[in-house]
């Protein structure tokens, strides 16, 4: 248990001291991407390996949080030289400890390699998907066991706590805040410190700061990669808020789909407590702070900080009408202060290094750095970080590297369910809050899926509106019979009953939707759809006037059949389809049933490209199959039958 800030450093040194005296570090990444794709298997495997060569006194192993580049995990960096190998499998650990560990030697087929652009990169800091980011929140995950606190000390961890505690008054701290222009980083973008400031001057003793770590995007996971990678950052963030609005309970609220975040979460406020962060008079400060964790049961809308409160209530979680603003009435009617896992995790930085070096980075409305995970058709999968105002090229091409398999790039959607979608024109877009907003979008808490030339504009707008209608909690009418409808006008559209005036209900829905609705959900639900009705305007007419999907997305408005021409009774697409809609037969020409088909596409992708036989086809009629009895394919022999040869007659 440490008293004083003076103790908290002794320890920090004692700490280095040991560190300085290991020889080497081998640092696997165990965040959730890399753990599926084998990392336990590795860090077993390296376990095994050190102990065997008697190098365990020498040689640190451990686990670490997810650095972002998930797409070439399992990933392993070796410390001091900070060598970098990409997916990584428990049989290379051999040839790495004997070639890296004892002989400093690289094993180059292991490393960053780029046979395109004949790019190769030995060292983590030099691999370009890295290379352009800022790092200033996830840098530190490939540094750190999110099981040990000794490994967040070691980095000047809780340095910004003993700050605040005694160089700082609440007040002060705020201000910090405040002059930093830090904005909420779970999607409003609002001042953080101003909010702060609110909940501060609130008239009450019993005041509650929350961690929101709900998450609930499709395809969101920068907030998971915090709390499963550096959780003490999130914890030592959220007790400096503590001190500052004059709370002594705190709640992380998690998804209960997170459950290796649940662990180190856990895990770390246990270490917490141990060492003195947490609990009664706080490193001897007087201070006294508890924190709580929840789990969330998964519903969307529980991430609205209304209803979250209300689900940490133990009621249904329904947002409310605001004001009153959490700040004023928020847990159990008293002032709370909510703020997202990312916009926690910011706080220590702030303090520690200052408002006017955290204002260096990013644009003058928005500061800082923020983190994006960027998916769907993009090389490089993964978590990036970067300052606001970088553009949306430069995420996706310099650190993303493009879209794969030669396809070209059509949108990129930005801010959740309810974000919206940004086409190529806009690409030099410098992404902050603002700005996305004007194209239509919005940062949302920084989910970023990139769309190729074969993505239909309408079916993604459909499949957003689906999953808010799945979402909404239908309190409000507005939500849930607006975007209702919405779905089902798109989805019209999708299965080819389309009509003239379809596009301008969407536009009028939408609109009523986003503004009688009674929380963000809805107020935000029309984004997808006039976003994409904006930019990709023909595509909704080609779907209803043409009854043609140009992107062969929509199986409503497209059809398959097969070439009899070009059919040679393979008999490939027969076996693979599941609706049984290929009528085949040996040397018989295939054709496709059409009142059996779903248009899936699967005879489409197994047909031999060599045949090219089964012909897709969209807003045109599907010639008539050829009659029964042309069906049959005489087939040649490939290999001529050997002449019978007279019986040998014996000696
Ligand atoms: C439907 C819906 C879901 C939301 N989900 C989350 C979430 O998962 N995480 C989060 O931090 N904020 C979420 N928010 C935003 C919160 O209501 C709130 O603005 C945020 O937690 C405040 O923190 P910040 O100021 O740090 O951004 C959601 C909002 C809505 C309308
Ligand atoms: S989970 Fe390992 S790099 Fe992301």
């Amino acid at each position: 248990m440490l008293n004083s800030p003076a103790e908290l450093e002794q320890l920090r040194q004692d700490i280095l001291a040991k560190r300085k005296s290991n020889k080497a570090r081998i640092s696997i990444c165990a965040g959730a991407g890399c753990l599926a794709t084998g990392a336990a298997k590795v860090i077993d495997a390296f376990n095994a390996e050190i102990a065997k060569e008697g190098l365990s006194g020498e040689v640190e192993v451990k686990g670490t949080g997810c650095p972002g580049f998930c797409e070439r995990g399992p990933i392993v960096v070796l410390d001091p030289e900070e060598t970098c190998y990409l997916r990584v499998t428990p049989k290379d650990v051999p040839e790495i400890v004997a070639q890296t560990v004892k002989e400093k030697q690289v094993v180059e087929r292991l490393v960053y390699f780029d046979a395109v652009k004949n790019v190769k990169a030995v060292h983590e800091a030099d691999i370009p998907f890295y290379k352009n980011q800022e790092r200033n929140i996830i840098g530190n995950n490939i540094k750190i066991d999110p099981k040990r606190i000794d490994d967040y000390l070691a980095l000047g961890g809780y340095s910004a706590l003993a700050k605040a505690l005694f160089q700082m008054t609440p007040e002060q701290v705020v201000g910090e805040v405040k002059k930093s222009g830090l904005r909420g980083r779970g999607g409003g973008g609002f001042p953080t410190g101003i909010k702060w400031e609110a909940a501060r001057k609130a008239p009450g003793e019993t005041k509650y700061v929350i961690v929101n770590a709900d998450e609930g995007d499709p395809g969101a996971f920068m907030d998971r990669a915090v709390l499963e990678g550096n959780p003490h950052s999130i914890l030592e963030g959220l007790i400096i808020g503590a001190y500052a609005i004059g709370a002594h309970d705190g709640y992380v609220y998690v998804r209960q789909e997170y459950p290796l975040a649940l662990e180190n979460i856990g895990v770390a406020i246990m270490q917490a407590q141990e060492y003195g962060f947490l609990g009664k008079n706080i490193l001897g400060s007087g201070f006294d702070f508890n924190i709580r964790v929840n789990r969330g049961a998964g519903a969307f809308v529980c991430g609205e900080e209304t209803a979250l409160l209300l689900s940490l209530e133990g009621k249904p979680g329904e947002p409310r009408a605001r004001p009153p603003y959490p700040a004023t009435s928020g847990l159990w009617g008293k002032p709370t202060n909510i703020n997202n896992v990312e916009t926690w995790a910011n706080i220590p930085l702030i303090v520690d290094k200052g408002a006017d070096w955290y204002g260096q980075s990013g644009t003058a409305s928005s500061k800082g750095t923020k983190i994006f995970s960027l998916v769907g058709k993009i090389k490089n999968t993964g978590l990036v970080e970067v300052p606001m105002g970088a553009t949306l090229r430069d995420i996706i091409y310099k650190i993303g590297d493009g879209i794969p398999n030669g396809k070209k790039f059509k949108a990129v959607q930005t801010g959740g369910p309810a974000g919206g979608c940004i086409p190529e024109e806009h690409l030099d877009l410098a992404v902050d809050f603002d700005e996305l907003i004007k194209a239509g979008a919005i940062m949302g808490s920084g989910g970023m899926i990139v769309m190729d030339e074969d993505t239909c504009m309408v079916d993604v707008a459909r499949y957003f509106v689906n999953f808010l209608a799945q979402e909404s909690c239908g309190k409000c009418s507005p939500c849930r019979e607006g975007i209702k409808q919405m779905r089902r006008i798109l989805t019209d559209i999708t299965e080819g009953r389309g009509k003239e005036g379809d596009i301008e209900l969407l536009e009028e829905l939408a609109m009523s939707t986003g503004k009688a609705s009674l929380c963000a959900l809805g107020r935000t639900a029309p984004n997808p759809v006039l976003s994409t009705i904006r930019h990709f305007r023909h595509e909704y007419e080609t779907h209803i006037k043409e009854k043609r999907c140009p992107s062969f997305t929509c199986q409503g408005l497209v059809s398959y059949y097969i070439d009899p021409a070009k059919c040679t009774a393979c008999r490939i697409c027969d076996r693979e389809c599941s609706s049984d809609a290929v009528v085949g037969g040996k040397n018989l020409i295939h054709y496709v049933d059409q009142t059996k088909c779903n248009a899936c596409g699967t005879c489409f992708e197994v047909c031999p490209s060599k045949f090219g036989a089964v012909i897709r086809i969209t807003g045109e009629d599907v010639p008539a199959p050829i009659p029964e009895e042309a069906r049959i394919i005489v087939r040649q022999r490939r290999v001529p039958k050997k002449e019978p040869q007279p019986a040998s007659s014996a000696p």
